[in-house]
């Protein structure tokens, strides 16, 4: 079996999805910090390698037919499944979320204050994220699509108005990075997303929209980060040299 420990994370979550459940249960982000080697994410988290390295061969190692290959899609149709899946699932939830979070301000903010800091910082993503991925659907996925385009016909590729795609993925990576970091001390302050004792059937339902939004997040997060950005800046790389 190949050896994993220099291996960078976010490539290991990218040929085997369900490894991700690994790396959220040890805390250890695999979406904006991906890049990092299990060596490297184990010792930041004061982990042995060889833990975490028994744990994703023992999921390797079950891997069932029916994982999808995002890898191998065509990155048009990844972009397309992106925005179908995760672009229209945040904007689902946005609405129904906030609303919860409001009540739960109004009825129990006062015995649990956490619950104002965990709406701000919602919020905050809400309006934030909607920006970001208006700026993947209008300006980014296009300019991907386009390349997928001229390497089918063989078209010479019109140079983007951006220049290069890797200026509007480094503004993405970057605003990934914030919004990975707004959901890091949202985790925290709902202490990983656990109802307090005396919490209501709202709280509990709120909680694991909650923290089902994060997970959707990473998922999403990952698919960009870790295959469709640096297969774009590869393919774009590969058009340039061919014109
Ligand atoms: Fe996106
Ligand atoms: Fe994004």
């Amino acid at each position: 079996m190949e050896n994993l420990t220099e291996k960078p994370i976010g490539q290991i979550v990218a040929e085997d999805y369900r490894t991700a459940q690994i790396f959220k249960n040890h805390k250890i982000d695999f979406c904006c910090q991906g890049n990092r080697s299990i060596q490297e994410a184990a010792d930041k988290k004061k982990l042995d390698a060889q833990v975490l390295i028994n744990e994703i061969k023992a999921v390797q190692q079950g891997k069932q037919e029916g994982t999808i290959d995002f890898k191998s899609w065509p990155l048009d149709l990844l972009a397309d499944y992106i925005e179908k899946k995760h672009h229209r699932y945040v904007e689902e939830k946005i609405p129904v979320l906030k609303p919860y979070l409001e009540k739960l301000c109004k009825v129990h903010g006062e015995r649990h204050p956490e619950l104002f800091e965990i709406t701000e910082h919602f919020n905050k993503s809400a309006g934030e994220l909607a920006a970001h991925m208006k700026k993947e659907e209008i300006i980014l996925f296009p300019a991907i699509r386009k390349m997928v385009q001229a390497k089918q016909t063989g078209s010479k590729l019109e140079k983007p108005h951006f220049g290069t795609v890797q200026n509007p993925i480094q503004m993405m990576m970057v605003e990934h990075e914030t919004e990975g970091e707004r959901f890091r001390l949202i985790d925290e302050l709902s202490n990983n997303y656990t109802p307090p004792q005396d919490a209501c059937n709202t709280y509990r339902v709120t909680f694991a929209l909650l923290q089902e939004f994060e997970n959707d997040l990473h998922r999403h997060i990952h698919l960009e980060n870790n295959i469709l950005f640096p297969n774009s800046a590869q393919l774009e790389m590969e058009l340039s040299s061919e014109n």
